[in-house]
């Protein structure tokens, strides 16, 4: 059942367990998202990024998440969430057509840039009682995967600092804020460390929920320990995209002769519903619906 993302974060926060916010673009990965939180009796944040929404279209993709949430999902608390929104008018589209969060993501812009896209995002969302995400700091992608393994970049120089997060949250009203601490987007197993010191001391200075993102490939520890030192929600979408294509390479293989897409594509959607179920365990959101 589509609820406020405030119920389901607060309790996360209070609770000091995590809730997931799963990337999503279509009808499998929506079921599978869905049918893991009902299982697991789980609160969810179902994510679309602006890529996600060209790939069909806002309409569609919005009807797809909040029709499956309110029938196949009805049993647990789900919020529909933008993510890493970059162009303002995609952002405003998502508000106006009812997501529960937006995320304005002016990260890459200097900071009084990004401090005053992300006040006029904030104002416009809260006129519409949704909340806002935005974001502090740099969280790396492959491509900054390979300056960083260079040493062109330095991961320190692109995290959030404690001090201006405070003054940050401060000037925009934001309602949660991405940090940046040590995590890449993609799958990078081993690699992606989270600087807890860091994250700490900004637990410390600011109140407000604080999210994680570039969840792939950290191991179940380093989860529990960033929730511990104050993480609310954790963004996850390589993940899934491993497990769905690993599925799919194997029925494919096996199953030559059949042809039809439901067939061919339910077990990639059983994986991807085990990994959400394995990783609502970790984040402890499990029973918590
Ligand atoms: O916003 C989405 C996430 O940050 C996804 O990161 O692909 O590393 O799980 P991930
Ligand atoms: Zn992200």
């Amino acid at each position: 059942m589509i609820v406020p993302i405030k119920q389901i974060i607060t309790k996360a926060q209070q609770g000091s367990y995590a809730v997931g916010a799963f990337n999503t673009s279509n009808l499998e990965i929506t079921l599978a998202i869905i049918r893991a939180a009902v299982k697991q009796k789980s609160p969810v944040i179902i994510q679309t990024s602006e890529s996600a929404i060209s790939y069909s279209n806002l309409q569609t993709l919005f009807a797809i998440m909040t029709n499956l949430a309110n029938t196949t999902g009805k049993s647990v608390p789900i919020a529909i969430h933008l993510d890493h929104g970059k162009n303002t008018q995609i952002v405003k589209d998502c508000i106006n057509i009812g997501y529960n969060s937006v995320h304005m993501d002016a990260s890459e812009k200097d900071y009084a840039t990004n401090v005053r896209l992300s006040k006029q995002m904030t104002q416009l969302a809260h006129q519409k009682k949704i909340w806002i995400q935005a974001e502090l700091g740099s969280i790396l992608g492959k491509e900054g995967m390979v300056k960083l393994t260079t040493g062109e970049i330095n991961m320190k120089d692109l995290m959030t600092d404690p001090i201006q997060a405070k003054d940050f949250v401060e000037r925009t009203k934001v309602d949660t804020l991405a940090i940046s601490v040590g995590t890449i987007h993609g799958s990078f197993k081993g690699v992606e460390k989270v600087d807890q010191p860091r994250l700490k001391k900004i637990r410390e200075l600011v109140k407000i929920p604080l999210v994680l993102h570039g969840g792939s490939g950290l191991s179940p520890q380093i989860f529990k320990q960033a929730i511990k030192n104050g993480i609310s929600v954790i963004n996850i979408d390589t993940n899934l995209r491993l497990a769905f294509k690993k599925a799919l390479q194997s029925t494919i293989s096996k199953e030559s002769n059949i042809i039809d897409p439901r067939q061919i594509l339910n077990p990639a959607t059983e994986a991807m519903q085990r990994e959400v179920e394995r990783i609502m365990v970790i984040f402890g959101s499990y029973n918590k619906a």
